[in-house]
């Protein structure tokens, strides 16, 4: 296997499965050594820039602190407290940020903008959330999934509601680097990109794991391991918010449809959660839901990425 050192992590698109796999096999093993006692310091004297330009609870607070317990300094930056804000271009940022720290993770409105920063900077770019992609989101998530059920292969993840976003997406590619099957249930117009199914159809080939789109919810649920759902209204889509809310009514992760679904189904949310609207307090509350779980995961895989990418 190549080595991950040095590389950006804008898409998992980018890794292979194994790759993937051994990411997660380091998170699993470096989580279960830090609940134990053991202090890791991969980034002892590296500076880590945290360049945000739309609102986190989870991924910001994550990387902090997974910065600080590896050893390093991390540095958060809102996108409109940096010149960036008064018109800099990101490639002289980029260019800047560079020569003082040894990795930049960056949430952005436009995956264009990460690939333009990734261009100008030697130093690892990882994705904290673009339109297109959440890939820190999709390994902290079968990380989740492999430790509750020990596999991914085969697996039957089941995504209800905006199956074109980028929490849906990651989780299509990490699907087909990990031999998962997934289901999409979303309205037609709300599927998969074009472009992102072709980029993935070798990996599901090659790794086992099938790619399903249906448009209903029941249908969806049958066979389910585990029912995802995010938002309605992703960050940057408000403009859209009045036919979102409408389109998607049928496709809220409630009781009733849980009833459809095998007794042991996993109910999972990237958060944050619109409560009341793509899933009722009853599923997020109730004993299906792994959520918690499945926040704190995004700690120790994003660790993982770091100790990994970070040279
Ligand atoms: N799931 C996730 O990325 O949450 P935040 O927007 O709070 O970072
Ligand atoms: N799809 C959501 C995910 C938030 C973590 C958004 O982009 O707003």
């Amino acid at each position: 296997m190549k080595s991950l050192k040095g590389r950006d992590l804008l898409t998992l698109l980018d890794f292979t499965g194994e790759e993937v796999r051994s990411i997660l096999e380091f998170a699993r093993n470096m989580k279960l050594e830090f609940k134990a006692g053991r202090l890791h310091n991969y980034l002892a004297g590296k500076s880590i820039a945290l360049i945000f330009q739309k609102p986190s609870t989870r991924t910001r607070v994550s990387f902090d602190v997974g910065i600080y317990q590896l050893g390093g300094h991390p540095i958060y930056l809102g996108w409109s407290e940096l010149q960036l804000g008064r018109g800099e271009t990101i490639a002289d940022t980029a260019r800047t940020l560079d020569r003082y720290v040894d990795g930049i993770v960056a949430r952005v409105y436009k995956h264009f903008d990460l690939e333009e920063l990734a261009r100008y900077a030697d130093v690892p770019v990882i994705n904290a959330l673009s339109d297109l992609y959440h890939p820190c989101q999709a390994l902290g998530d079968y990380l989740t999934m492999w430790e509750k059920t020990g596999r991914t292969e085969g697996l039957n993840v089941v995504f209800i509601g905006d199956g074109a976003n980028n929490v849906c997406s990651s989780l299509i590619v990490g699907a087909a680097k990990l031999g998962a099957n997934i289901t999409v249930c979303s309205p037609k117009k709300y599927w998969p990109r074009p472009e992102l199914l072709e980029a993935v159809k070798k990996d599901f080939e090659v790794h086992g794991g099938q790619l399903r789109l249906v448009e209903s919810p029941t249908e969806a649920v049958k066979d389910a391991d585990v029912i995802y759902t995010d938002v309605w209204v992703s960050m940057g889509m408000e403009a859209e918010a009045e036919e979102r809310l409408k389109v998607f009514q049928p496709y809220q992760v409630n009781s009733q449809l849980l009833s459809k679904a095998p007794d042991d189904v996993m109910v999972m949310h990237c958060l944050p959660a619109k409560r009341g609207l793509e899933a009722t307090d009853e599923v997020l509350d109730g004993p299906h839901s792994i959520i918690w779980d499945q926040a704190e995961n995004r700690l120790h895989a994003q660790k993982a990425v770091l100790a990994l990418l970070i040279p």
